[in-house]
């Protein structure tokens, strides 16, 4: 063991990336550097609803299959990513959600084929992604899950995924937890008080997922309010995994090592406050490289108005060019 892994391993904690089977099979760079610094991988898309079972029936387990096989020959753990996503339901599902409402079935046969395979192999789920929308009166999201079973389909949901894989950790996971702003307060509040019902209710689940996708652009994360919230969190009895870690950057006009300077400070501020807290059980970064992430894809600058990602951002543990950052 070495690399980013060591450390938290020492801590009783993995570090752990995102990664995709395709990069992995065409990059022996990618590899190597997943080798030297991780205790766990995270399928990126492969998991997902959309990508398993593009037409109903024919599921494409092999890009699952392939990654699972690079983690079983390097000793690396796999984090289930993601049940549960509105923004990955594929079409003809989708379709049949909207016109039967309250029918359960395919996504029982979905969820029952898919956790009954990986029983054993792949023992913590992200079991609902996304789930909060503070602008709706219950803070639900209105997804596609929301709109055919209401808001019980996070609960539904735990009881199937519990009855095929009894053992497993099941985590929701959500974004902008992480700053001091009105939509991230708000959020932060709406995530509690929705762990607490469920806790209430004996549907509890066993781990908060926080992306953590820092964003220069809203500051610096501070002590004041994230501890809390991750204390209250850790109360409720549940571990709290950093599940999408990188950091989106502000100013890419700045000198490089100016712009690597603030990252990696960004970076520091926040693993110290969650390192802190003894419940965070894994730090994962959503991918190694900058070259290869997801704020550096084409679908991704096309969404920025402003134009102003038409320079890499640099937000990963490694560049384009596998040159390590400050990793202490
Ligand atoms: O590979 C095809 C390519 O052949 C095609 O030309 C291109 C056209 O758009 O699409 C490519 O596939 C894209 C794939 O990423 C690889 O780049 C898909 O369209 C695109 O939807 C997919 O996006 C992924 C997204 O989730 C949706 O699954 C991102 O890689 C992945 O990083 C992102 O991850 C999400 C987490 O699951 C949840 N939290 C937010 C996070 C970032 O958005």
């Amino acid at each position: 063991m070495s690399g980013l892994n060591a450390k938290l391993a020492g801590q009783g904690r993995y570090f752990g990336t995102a990664v995709r089977h395709d990069q992995l099979a065409e990059l022996p760079a990618l590899r190597q550097a997943i080798v030297s610094n991780c205790g766990a991988i995270t399928p990126e898309i492969e998991l997902k609803w959309a990508a398993l079972e593009w037409e109903r029936g024919r599921f494409n387990f092999q890009p699952v299959d392939d990654l699972l096989a690079f983690a079983d020959k390097n000793g690396l753990a796999v984090h289930g990513h993601t049940l549960l996503w509105g923004q990955s339901i594929p079409p003809w599902a989708q379709a049949h959600l909207e016109q039967h409402p309250g029918d359960w079935s395919i996504v029982a046969t979905y969820m029952t084929t898919v956790l009954s395979r990986y029983r054993g192999r792949i023992h913590q789920w992200d079991l609902v992604n996304e789930a909060i929308d503070t602008s709706e009166q219950d803070n639900l999201r209105r997804n596609p899950f929301y709109k055919a079973f209401g808001p019980q389909y996070i609960e539904r949901a735990m009881e199937e995924a519990r009855a095929h894989a009894p053992d497993a950790t099941f985590i929701l996971n959500d974004y902008s937890l992480e700053y001091d702003n009105p939509v991230d307060n708000a959020r932060r509040r709406a995530m509690l008080s929705l762990l607490e019902q469920h806790k209430r209710n004996g549907t509890a689940f066993e781990g908060l997922g926080m992306q953590a996708h820092l964003d220069l652009g809203k500051g610096h994360v501070n002590k004041r309010i994230l501890r809390p919230f991750l204390e209250a969190v850790a109360d409720l009895g549940m571990e709290i995994y950093i599940s999408e870690l990188d950091v989106q950057e502000a100013d890419l006009s700045a000198p490089r090592d100016v712009r690597d300077q603030r990252v990696s400070d960004e970076v520091q501020r926040f693993l110290d406050i969650v390192l802190e807290v003894p419940n965070v059980k894994g730090v994962t970064t959503w991918g190694l490289s900058d070259n290869l992430s997801w704020l550096n894809s084409e679908e991704y600058k096309r969404l920025d108005v402003k134009g102003a990602r038409s320079a890499e951002n640099r937000g990963l543990p490694f560049d384009g060019c596998w040159f390590p950052r400050r990793t202490e």
